[in-house]
């Protein structure tokens, strides 16, 4: 018997948003076009709408974030939102309160919505299996497993600058194997149907799956990078590392550092992208991530205008307030 993924409602609509799993490209791409349609807000004086009034959100941080965090926090707060952030480290967990009794808390004080970030592969799912009905959680990154909204702001920074995936050359580089931004980004752009897909990394640190997740695995980066039209710098993760995968972070460089020299193998108009945080000198010269191609800025600020989307387009799946026309309502000059 296959069990029903617990993201989807019985209708189909999203009622938590844990990975990109069984996500059409209807609905990715309905996503992508609302959060298109919020992005605007951004550049107003009054940068709020009220569709999320009276609603709570709550940010469950077990790991640290700088981006997501924020984001998500900003995000609601455009939305209208009450948002909570939870101290973990203050908090009863750190007195050894279990995570089901502090999500029992959090439900009693009416919480709509969970943000969470946890080390464990599979913790925000779990959660959503555990929590009252009428709660929805959003993945804020879960171990090695998923970063579904850093995956989607990365589809939506990539659409802004190179438009019809179908003709794309994409490139990944690094530590894939432990990377759950590489996981998201490799599901979506299999979703959209990406021209091509390329990994390059040390063999440790490229899974023996590559191809089962739609990408060919190169192993020189001066041949990966030839055609390019997309470059991703990944982080070695070496929290999740068991040992040492690579020798040295010098050594990393030498071989698969994005550096200037290696940028002019791809396309003159390549984009470089990255996920942060970025740790220059080892996955990418500071040159190249200050550089004009350049727009791992452009993809913090589209995670705004994504998790405003993904938040108004789940919780609006548990209310009247649902979002029909997935449109951004209050979107306007
Ligand atoms: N990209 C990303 O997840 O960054 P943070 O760890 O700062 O949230």
């Amino acid at each position: 018997m296959t069990l029903a993924h617990p993201q989807f409602d019985s209708d189909g609509a999203l009622r938590h948003f844990l990975d990109l799993d069984g996500v059409s490209r209807e609905t990715l791409t309905t996503i992508l076009d609302t959060a298109e349609g919020f992005a605007p807000i951004g550049e107003r004086k009054v940068r709020t709408v009220p569709l999320l009034r009276g609603r709570t959100v709550a940010n469950l941080f077990f790991e640290n974030s700088t981006r997501t965090r924020t984001a998500f926090e900003l995000a609601a707060k455009r939305l209208s939102a009450d948002v909570l952030n939870i101290d973990l480290v203050s908090s009863s967990t750190a007195k050894g309160e279990s995570l089901l009794d502090t999500l029992r808390v959090l439900e009693s004080l009416q919480c709509d919505m969970f943000i969470v970030r946890h080390s464990q592969s599979g913790a925000a799912r779990f959660i959503a299996q555990h929590i009252a009905p009428g709660i929805a959680v959003v993945n804020g990154g879960d171990g090695q497993h998923a970063h579904p909204t850093q995956g989607l702001l990365d589809m939506f920074t990539i659409r802004r600058h190179k438009g019809d995936f179908s003709q794309l050359t994409v490139v990944l580089i690094g530590d894939i194997r432990h990377s759950r931004v590489a996981r998201s980004d490799l599901a979506a752009l299999k979703i959209l149907g990406a021209g091509e897909v390329r990994v390059v990394g040390p063999r440790t640190l490229v899974p023996a799956d590559a191809e089962a997740l739609g990408a060919r695995f190169v192993p020189r980066l001066d041949d990966a990078l030839q055609g390019a039209d997309v470059i991703m710098g990944l982080r070695l993760q070496r929290e999740r590392m068991n040992g040492a995968k690579v020798p040295s972070s010098a050594e990393f460089f030498r071989h698969f550092g994005l550096s200037a020299e290696r940028l002019s193998l791809a396309k003159p108009d390549a984009i470089v992208m990255h996920p942060g945080p970025t740790n220059r000198g080892v996955e990418i010269a500071g040159d190249v991530a200050d550089g004009k191609q350049s727009v791992i800025l452009e993809q913090v600020t589209a995670g705004l205008a994504v998790r405003m989307a993904v938040m108004s387009m789940v919780l609006g799946s548990h209310t009247s307030n649902r979002v029909e026309s997935h449109q951004a309502p209050g979107v306007g000059p």
